[in-house]
């Protein structure tokens, strides 16, 4: 098998390149710099910890003509809102930042998600590299455009679609990472299986000691698969609007309901959320007769047995009530119309969007 990929995400109107490897960033200077070439100015956008593990990796690419200017926020969830966007933007234009100049998100989703709101909004859209420092960022924020931040009224509320120029997956960044981090990044690894490809899911399950133990080999596969399989939705749907798309929400619904009930802060990451999300949605489709008990348990079994949460004893030292879970799945984007929009499964691999459930049966899928 090759040591590094390319995956061609081919968008119509924004095309891209998805590179994966380990140690890929000297390898790929000269693509960087061709996606980028009319651009004299470079904004790094960073957190106070990517700063002191990787900023060098980067900084150390980038040819002595470009004026390069770093922009460190502190890292986690809270900093996902529009103020942090106002700072960053107020220093670009102060910078006299152009429209062929770029930015680097570098990073996990909390800095690609800014960063790409950013960038979508600055001058009406510069360019963008992301180069994700986290397996969920890798495997999935990084990809397909979406950007945003939150707000006191829910999670990624204020957003737009814009696509990067290019993504970076380089997984020499990953052996820093936190283990609990890493393990969050598979929820959405996993999530990929049960919407859309059952062998993966199984191939998982039968490497987790490896993937656990950051088998760089298996992990690379991992990565690839998951992009391949995002990049299937987006290209059917870019920007949401036929339902394609909103596959990849499996088990958010819940999940953003669960951040905004602990106030997005470490308790919970964006991945254990997810992870129990994610089998929660699997309870209610069981429960509404789509998808088999078997199933239903093999999906809890593979979170558990990555070591991720499944269901809210995970959250037992804070109270949250039924009720708060499913008041907040009211400001749901996937909502239309006021009514509930749901994905559910009905096997391993397979997902759909129903929207004919009732707030009973979700209060009962809620354990
Ligand atoms: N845009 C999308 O399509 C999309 C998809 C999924 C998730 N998201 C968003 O992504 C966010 C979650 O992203 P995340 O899980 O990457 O969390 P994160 O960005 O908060 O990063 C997690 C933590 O790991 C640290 N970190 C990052 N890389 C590191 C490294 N290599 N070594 C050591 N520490 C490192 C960060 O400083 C941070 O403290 C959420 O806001 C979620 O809504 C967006």
């Amino acid at each position: 098998m090759k040591k590094n990929h390319s995956i061609k995400i081919p968008l119509r109107n924004n095309p891209y390149e998805v590179i994966i490897g380990k140690n890929i960033i000297n390898k790929y200077k000269k693509k960087i710099f061709v996606t980028i070439k009319n651009a004299k100015r470079i904004f790094i956008i960073t957190d106070t910890t990517i700063k002191k593990l990787h900023l060098k990796k980067i900084t150390q690419i980038i040819p002595k003509n470009f004026f390069v200017k770093t922009l460190v926020i502190n890292p986690g969830e809270k900093m996902k809102d529009i103020k942090t966007v106002n700072k960053i933007l107020t220093i670009l234009l102060k910078n006299k930042i152009s429209r062929n100049d770029a930015v680097f998100a570098l990073g996990g989703g909390v800095i690609g998600d800014v960063s790409g709101f950013l960038a979508s909004i600055t001058l009406r859209g510069i360019n963008l590299i992301h180069f994700p420092t986290t397996l969920l960022a890798q495997v999935d924020s990084s990809i397909g455009g979406k950007t945003g931040v939150n707000s006191l009224y829910g999670k990624n509320l204020i957003g737009t679609f814009y696509q990067p120029n290019l993504v970076i997956c380089d997984t020499i960044f990953l052996s820093t990472l936190p283990r609990r981090e890493l393990i969050a990044g598979y929820a959405e690894v996993i999530k990929y299986g049960i919407i859309y490809d059952k062998n993966f899911f199984n191939w998982l399950n039968n490497n987790i000691n490896k993937l656990l133990k950051n088998d760089s080999f298996q992990m690379i596969r991992a990565i690839k698969r998951s992009v391949e399989i995002k990049k299937e939705f987006i290209i059917k749907d870019e920007k949401d609007l036929n339902n394609k798309r909103a596959l990849l929400n499996f088990g958010h619904t819940f999940a953003h309901s669960l951040e905004n009930c602990t106030k997005y802060s470490k308790i919970l990451l964006h991945g254990e959320a997810v992870s129990i999300g994610i089998c929660m949605a699997s309870k209610l489709s069981n429960r509404l007769g789509f998808l088999s008990l078997n199933n239903y348990l093999k999906i809890k079994n593979i979170f558990y047995n990555f070591g991720l949460p499944i269901d809210l004893e995970f959250l037992k030292k804070i109270k949250i009530q039924k009720k708060q879970i499913v008041n907040n799945m009211i400001y749901d984007k996937k909502n239309l119309s006021g009514k509930l929009n749901f994905i559910l499964c009905k096997d391993i691999g397979s997902a759909f969007v129903y929207n004919k459930v009732k707030k009973e049966s979700i209060k009962k899928s809620i354990n």
